[in-house]
């Protein structure tokens, strides 16, 4: 039974503040949960609450939020059960009242949802992932580690946020974390051999200023090769393109050129042709869906195209392009809902219409580990939370190493089989 429920300010990765939450049950369970924030945010996620207090980190302070915890939100849950997620995540949404979570705070509410679960698993005797998953949690996810940013996540011209490398050939998560650290480290040796910047982006892959985006594959190509790995068959190759980001008045300013959907789908095309690409995520704007809907028709067989600004996580944006055929897989990001309950409810919606799930991070992290939890839980088989490097993207990569190892001889490990459009 929940007893208190406690919040403060605290940092997050890039030095703002953020929300963490504590929860307390009657029998002596204490657990915490952190609030994580992106920079390329959609227009249609939750709202995350800031204080606009200019005196206070520069206007981004989270007092409110925190102090809606302490006097609004925590008071109604004393009493309840830890284990009545469903209930809790109901009463914050009935509580906030808007269906974008603007008055309580999405960060407010997330913390809380989150920390509800971590306090009922702890006083369960379960891990997090068994916990929220059941006994048929067992599947670890492919790590889409973000090697090179670009975007909003990085000071250069490259326009494409995100660079991933997936190790879909390894044995285990073990290796693949291995496979990827490896190739992070072949990436910086080849990028200082051309006297280029091994300069880090919000993400913790490199940033280098590069002329186009062909050549950032070119890179990562070459430095998978002199890691001693084939590309294509053991390490393939995926992109958060963030194309929101560029698109304004009907076009994407893309390597400074004005394109039209159009253009940009045949621009993936040739992608897809020329690199081992499984998974391109945010081809296009975020409210394109013809041009989504195009796209997916046209590259949709060959490759993951995956809704983030698109769907933010959303289960009736999702059903709406379920059925218009926009995209085929999801990004989970739970801030961009607000509470475990309907991040659940997204991913059940994705798979039953056999839309595959990448669990995701933000660009603005903490040291809080659920995401990992909930991406064996939910047995999604991707995540993405950045670079092999940086504690706040290493922390969730080495709790999948531990849940792995709690799974022992049960783990198994999604490979190629996350991705069953690719063929290398
Ligand atoms: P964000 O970036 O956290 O800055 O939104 C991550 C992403 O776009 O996937
Ligand atoms: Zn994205």
């Amino acid at each position: 039974v929940i007893e208190q429920v406690g919040a403060r300010e605290i940092l997050d990765s890039r030095g703002n503040p953020t929300v963490e939450v504590e929860v307390a049950l009657d029998d002596g369970t204490l657990e915490r949960a952190a609030v994580p924030s992106g920079a390329s945010t959609g227009e249609h996620e939750a709202v995350e609450l800031r204080d606009g207090d200019a005196k206070r980190y520069l206007g981004k302070g989270v007092e409110r939020a925190v102090t809606a915890v302490l006097d609004e939100i925590g008071p109604e849950l004393v009493g309840i059960e830890a284990v009545e997620q469903r209930v809790v995540d109901q009463k914050l949404v009935d509580l906030d009242g808007t269906p974008d979570k603007s008055r309580l705070g999405a960060n407010a509410i997330l913390g809380v949802s989150l920390a509800v679960a971590k306090a009922a698993a702890a006083s369960s005797g379960l891990e997090l992932f068994r916990y929220v998953g059941g006994p048929n949690a067992h599947v670890l996810p492919v790590p889409m580690l973000n090697i090179l940013n670009g975007g909003a996540h990085a000071d250069t011209e490259v326009d494409i946020q995100e660079f991933m490398i997936a190790p879909i050939g390894a044995e285990t998560f073990r290796e693949a974390l291995r496979w990827g650290a490896e190739v992070y480290h072949s990436l910086k040796s080849v990028l200082k051999s051309k006297g280029l910047s091994t300069g880090l982006g919000d993400e913790g892959g490199f940033a280098p200023a590069l002329s186009s985006n062909r050549d950032a594959l070119d890179l990562i190509l070459e430095a998978i090769e002199k890691a001693g790995y084939q590309p294509g068959r053991q390490i393939a190759l995926a992109l958060d393109v963030a194309a929101t980001e560029f698109h304004s008045d009907g076009a994407y300013t893309f390597e400074k050129q004005k394109r039209s959907a159009e253009q940009m789908t045949g621009y993936y095309a040739e992608l897809v042709r020329d690199y081992p690409l499984v998974s391109i995520e945010d081809p296009l704007s975020e409210d394109d869906w013809d041009g989504w809907v195009r796209l997916t028709a046209e590259l949709g067989e060959k490759v993951q195209i995956v809704g983030d600004d698109l769907f933010v996580t959303n289960p009736e944006r999702l059903e709406e392009g379920i059925s218009r055929r926009a995209a085929n897989a999801l990004l989970v990001k739970v801030n961009q809902i607000g509470t475990l309950s309907e991040t659940l409810d997204a991913v059940a919606l994705a798979t039953s219409y056999g839309y595959k799930s990448m669990m995701s991070h933000r660009s603005g992290e903490t040291e809080d580990t659920t995401i990992a939890d909930l991406a064996v839980a939910t047995g999604a088989g991707q995540i993405k939370t950045g670079a092999p490097a940086r504690g706040e993207r290493t922390a969730k990569y080495n709790q999948l190493l531990r849940i792995e190892e709690a799974l022992g001889d049960a783990a198994r490990y999604a490979g190629d089989l996350a991705f069953p459009r690719y063929t290398p």
